[in-house]
């Protein structure tokens, strides 16, 4: 499939997926003079940057951004540090075929900032959450998880980097793995048709 990764950050998880090889793209940022617009151009892939305040309405938005992937035959999506709750038009149009990247253990603190929210908290564990996209928020069916310790002498920023670890191992495997048809979205289960060991982070 010809897959976009949207993106809005530092870029980490698109480099991860464009060594890994998957099959992207298009790169589409919700934020100007963003490291993932150059981690795009690096690998030489067309990138394209839709600014909301551009538009008047959430609608408006998505309209420019399903054109954009229409445009291009973009048929999967990646999201990837893209902090924009996508509308239900989008949402809908890509029903199985779009998947997010959590930095915890959903349905454990979902939103923004995950992992300051799962350290303050004071937990012992928490992780990554590869799932497919619904129309909730951070609620979507879940393809994978990898469960990250967090030690008593990490500060934040040790456990970020853990989590960025999984991240980086777990996601290329998933977007492959959507890709090839080895998972796939039936109602609101997920299907695994062939057992990976990595899908819990045992890579
Ligand atoms: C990741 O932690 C991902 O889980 C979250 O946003 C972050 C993106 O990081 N949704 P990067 O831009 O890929 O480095």
């Amino acid at each position: 499939m010809k897959w976009a990764a949207l993106v809005g950050g530092y870029g980490s998880n698109l480099e991860a997926m464009l060594e890994y090889g998957n099959p992207i793209s298009l790169v589409v940022s919700h934020k100007a003079n963003v490291r993932a617009l150059e981690v795009a151009q690096k690998f030489g892939i067309p990138s394209k940057t839709l600014l909301p305040k551009s538009f008047a309405t959430r609608q408006a938005y998505d309209q420019a951004l399903l054109n954009l992937l229409n445009d291009e035959g973009i048929e999967a999506l990646a999201l990837a540090g893209y902090l924009r709750w996508l509308d239900s038009s989008t949402v809908n149009y890509y029903l199985g075929r779009a998947i997010n990247l959590h930095p915890a253990l959903l349905p454990a603190f979902p939103g923004l900032n995950a992992i300051e929210q799962a350290f303050d908290y004071g937990v012992f564990w928490t992780g990554v959450t590869v799932h497919f996209v619904d129309n909730g928020h951070d609620t979507g069916p879940i393809i994978a998880q990898a469960a990250v310790p967090r030690y008593r002498e990490d500060t934040v920023d040790d456990l970020r980097m853990r989590i960025h670890y999984h991240e980086h191992q777990l996601y290329p495997r998933i977007v492959d793995a959507v890709d090839l048809g080895l998972v796939a979205l039936e109602g609101n289960q997920v299907i695994w048709k062939e057992s990976k060991s990595w899908i819990n982070g045992q890579y």
